[in-house]
């Protein structure tokens, strides 16, 4: 063989290498061919495959028009892809082809978008940013997995050809996580944001205050963080945000198009704040802090005027922190107030919030009060909760009140999955994988108006999680489902069809270092092939 045919053969074997071929026919190390445009959770709306593949190159540009919120939506684009691929990925506001940013008037509405792909590029179009960014996330899912990655690996990276057409079902996609049980510090929460932003998740709700724990610097009532705020579950040091943390927190979750819904819990789980003032006692004395794991048996003092300086002032604080539109009272398990104190807690706290520009969210015992005009309500009963509690929701539902979807026994993420769950809790029963997709929101607490529904949301407590990997077990793979319930029309749903896309996100969560439940309702093996 002359030296120069031996060059050529390594070179062709190389290239063919690069190209996720293998000489042997054994499975390649990166598909090369693209994956499927309906591989994508949420479903998208709808689908149209055809023509041919898109291939992201050395030489790819991500054009955008002049808008400053497209460019920051290309820049996230292009600071996403650059590590994994090796490539410049200029953005640019010249030229033509590769990968575009559009925003266009169109049938999408504030989140939706559509996404074109053939030879020539990929365009993105949508009305707003927040639909550019979801269609980004689509894009990253219709990439190899690899392109997680943040080393240079070697693709191809193609994105089938075809068009999708996109938008939510609810503008309500939550996810809650309790910083207060455990204390989880901004780059934990940063960390989960970004696990949230790939599923089209649009809220994070994060549960500040409970008996454990005050995590919101208030500067009116300082200890409520520097004390309230010094412990945990199981007697960890806690802590709590500064006020530069929690907007830092807001602007984070903002720049992946989700809003913070920030959590002050009344009357009860206050134990953290009747700890730190004295004065916010019906006795004048203060209680120790609390590390336990029981709940219900804490009060604000309903009859004394210094819990409304007190309540007003932290609100105030917190909604000027706070650009979104809600703020979330709690007003659950409120099993040391009595019933009459409870309404009248709610009739005088509720006016609060509208105050200070902000709409009430409670959890839904707020319904045996008198919810505002406007107030949303979160549901997390069970199929197992009274006829009685149930008929009160729908009753707020029939007359104004906007629920959110937060079944404990289909989407609390701190529910084991099986007995065998080494973390999570169990009270409202195991929660497989397919349990918590495998429902209809539109149709989950039957005499509730279309319209009333406004979403869906996942809280994750925190008694026994304490760092990312916990709050990633839990979350993997139950999340994504939650997601798709409040994105993807309630036609698609579909376990069958589901548990396979859900599978083929394994290989991106390995990418990630996201650590997951092998939920055995799940086809792992048989994903992509
Ligand atoms: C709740 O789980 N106590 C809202």
């Amino acid at each position: 063989m002359r030296p120069h045919h031996r060059t050529l053969r390594i070179l062709g074997s190389l290239l063919l290498v690069a190209m996720g071929v293998s000489m042997t026919g054994a499975a390649p190390a990166q598909a090369a061919s693209p994956t499927p445009l309906d591989r994508v959770i949420p479903a998208p709306t709808s689908v149209a495959p055809g023509g041919s593949p898109y291939r992201i190159t050395r030489g790819t540009h991500i054009h955008v028009d002049g808008s400053r919120e497209a460019r920051r939506v290309a820049e996230y684009l292009a600071a996403f892809l650059r590590p994994s691929t090796g490539y410049r990925l200029p953005v640019t506001e010249h030229g033509a082809g590769g990968i575009r940013l559009r925003l266009a008037k169109g049938p999408f509405g504030a989140e939706g978008y559509r996404l074109d792909s053939g030879r020539q590029g990929v365009t993105l179009t949508a009305a707003g940013p927040a639909g550019l960014f979801h269609g980004v996330q689509t894009l990253r899912q219709l990439l190899p997995a690899a392109v997680e990655k943040d080393t240079v690996q070697p693709g191809p990276w193609l994105v089938a050809g075809g068009t999708i057409t996109d938008s939510p079902r609810y503008g309500w996609r939550g996810a809650m996580l309790d910083v207060s049980r455990h204390f989880f510090t901004v780059d934990q929460v940063k960390r989960y944001i970004d696990q949230l932003a790939l599923y089209k998740i649009n809220k994070l709700h994060l549960h500040l205050s409970d008996d454990q724990g005050w995590r919101i610097a208030v500067d009116s009532w300082p200890r409520l963080a520097t004390y309230g705020g010094s412990t945990e579950v199981g007697g960890g040091p806690g802590g709590f945000y500064t006020k530069a943390d929690y907007r830092e927190i807001v602007r984070y979750a903002a720049s992946r198009y989700l809003e913070v819904v920030p959590e002050i819990d009344m009357p009860g789980h206050t134990n953290a704040a009747l700890a730190s003032y004295a004065d916010l006692n019906c006795d004048g004395v203060a209680p120790p802090l609390y590390t336990g794991t029981e709940v219900g048996f804490s009060s604000l003092c309903v009859g004394k005027e210094i819990t409304y300086d007190f309540v007003d002032d932290v609100i105030r604080e917190l909604a000027a922190l706070t650009p979104g539109r809600y703020l979330h009272i709690g007003g659950d398990e409120a099993h040391s107030t009595s019933h009459e104190d409870y309404v009248k807690f709610m009739d005088r706290v509720q006016p609060v919030v509208a105050k200070y520009g902000k709409t009430v969210v409670g959890w839904h015992q707020l319904t045996g009060a008198t919810p505002a005009k406007g107030a949303l309500a979160q549901y997390w009963g069970l199929d197992s909760t009274s006829a009685e509690e149930k008929a009160r929701v729908v009753k707020a539902a029939q007359s104004g009140t906007g629920l959110i979807l937060s079944p404990a026994d289909r989407v609390y993420l701190d529910m084991k999955y099986t007995k065998d769950t080494p973390l999570g809790l169990s009270w409202a029963g195991y929660v497989e994988v397919r349990r918590s997709y495998d429902w209809d929101p539109g149709a989950y607490l039957p005499g509730v108006p279309a319209g009333a529904v406004r979403g869906v949301e996942a809280p994750m407590w925190s008694e026994t999680l304490e760092n990312s990997e916990h709050i990633e077990y839990m979350a993997f793979p139950r999340l994504p489902g939650v997601a798709e319930l409040g994105w993807s029309s309630g036609a698609s749903r579909d376990w069958e069809r589901y548990k396979v896309r859900l599978a083929a996100q394994a290989e991106r969560w390995n990418a990630l270092g996201i650590g997951y439940y092998r939920s055995p309702q799940v086809p792992w093996d048989s994903a992509g092939r």
